[in-house]
């Protein structure tokens, strides 16, 4: 990268003049995006408010997401995949604060500010969709509010989507109600109304979770489509590394709140250097793998505001020394596109 204005990782334009460099993003990231690409996330910090104190719930992320490129999100459960894709989208709770700066396609989504853009699909479907509302009803809801679109093109729109989605006979289902869909329809139905709104940027939060296999494997296949039949960039939130070995561009790894490792899924599987994400794939199960325990990893993440103050993986890390627990790790560039960010990642 030039001194002045260079490419980032994901292809993002940078500007040196409005660094907002810090000790705490990945190198490549140290930078304000200010022309287009897709999302650019700098330093993204959520405090928790906490009986007359914050914590720090989210911190100092920084990353990059390319138009038409899949990151999944990966990290045990409470590491706060769910408070960063809430950030992004602008549905934080009041009790939760957002600094540090986002911006889509070059543009800055204010703070506190819904992104017109942005579309999330959940784990639950059912669960955002009213039951005694119709299918059709919902979508033609969503196209009213986000494009204006009403009565017979919001009507065909509506169809054209539900059949985008891959339902069979999308006249039909804009007749009927949650309940009367399996599992799979609704998630097909939760993704239509994420691209009702035409968003640049998809954030899918564990959406095949809830799903049989072969239900996953489709609305995996109908994520990928949509990717890149409207140029998406999606981040993917899941517990299934085989998925994401499979299916994503790249993948972040989070930790208690922070980033620890990033890159392609074959730097991560063929070559972790956190040992927080090489706990993670030890603990994947394997065909002909030895029987009985599943090795987890010892431990558990640590709430919001509690743990190790510097490295916060430190109280489970086989490898943990002295300087762990004294100075903060920082961010070691494996390659360009691989970084880590641990005392001991250079090995
Ligand atoms: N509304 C909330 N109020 C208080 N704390 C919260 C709230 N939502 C999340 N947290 C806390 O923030 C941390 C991160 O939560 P988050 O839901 O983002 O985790 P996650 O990585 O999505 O986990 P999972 O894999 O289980 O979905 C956790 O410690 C959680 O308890
Ligand atoms: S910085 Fe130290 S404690 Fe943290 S992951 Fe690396 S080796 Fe383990
Ligand atoms: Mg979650």
């Amino acid at each position: 990268m030039s001194a002045s204005t260079g490419i980032c990782e994901s292809g993002v334009k940078l500007d040196s003049t409005e660094s907002q460099s810090s000790k705490d993003s990945p190198a490549h990231c140290a930078q304000k995006a200010v022309t287009a690409g897709s999302l650019s996330v700098r330093n993204l910090t959520v405090l928790l408010g906490k009986n007359g104190r914050s914590v720090p719930i989210v911190q100092s992320l920084s990353f990059d997401i390319k138009r038409a490129e899949m990151v999944a999100l990966v990290g045990e459960s409470g590491s706060g995949k769910s408070v960063t894709c809430r950030a992004i989208m602008g549905l934080l709770p009041g009790y939760m604060q957002r600094t540090g700066e986002l911006f889509l396609g070059g543009a800055e989504i204010p703070q506190g500010r819904v992104s017109a853009q942005t579309a999330m699909v959940f784990q639950d479907p059912v669960g955002t969709l009213n039951p005694v509302r119709t299918i059709g009803f919902h979508l033609k809801e969503v196209l009213s509010l986000r494009r204006s679109i009403r009565g017979a093109l919001a009507y065909a729109r509506a169809v054209e989507l539900l059949r985008q989605v891959g339902l069979r006979e999308p006249e039909r289902a804009m007749t009927l109600y949650p309940h009367q869909l399996s599992g799979g329809m609704n998630q097909r139905v939760g993704i239509a109304l994420a691209l009702a709104g035409n968003p640049s940027l998809l954030l899918a939060d564990e959406p095949t979770s809830s799903l049989d296999t072969t239900t996953q494997a489709q609305i995996m296949d109908l994520l990928a489509k949509v990717r890149e039949e409207a140029g998406l960039a999606i981040l993917f939130v899941t517990h299934d590394l085989g998925l994401v070995s499979q299916r994503a561009d790249r993948v972040i790894v989070m930790y208690g709140g922070q980033m620890v490792e990033s890159g392609t899924p074959r730097d991560l599987f063929e070559n972790p250097r956190h040992p927080y994400t090489a706990a993670l794939i030890a603990s994947l199960p394997r065909v002909g793998g030895e029987h009985g325990q599943l090795r987890s990893i010892p431990g558990k993440v640590p709430p919001p505001g509690e743990g190790p103050a510097f490295c916060r993986f430190a109280d489970r890390c086989s490898r943990a020394d002295e300087t762990c627990h004294a100075i903060a790790p920082p961010w070691i560039t494996i390659d360009p596109n691989h970084l880590a960010r641990c005392h001991h990642a250079a090995r």
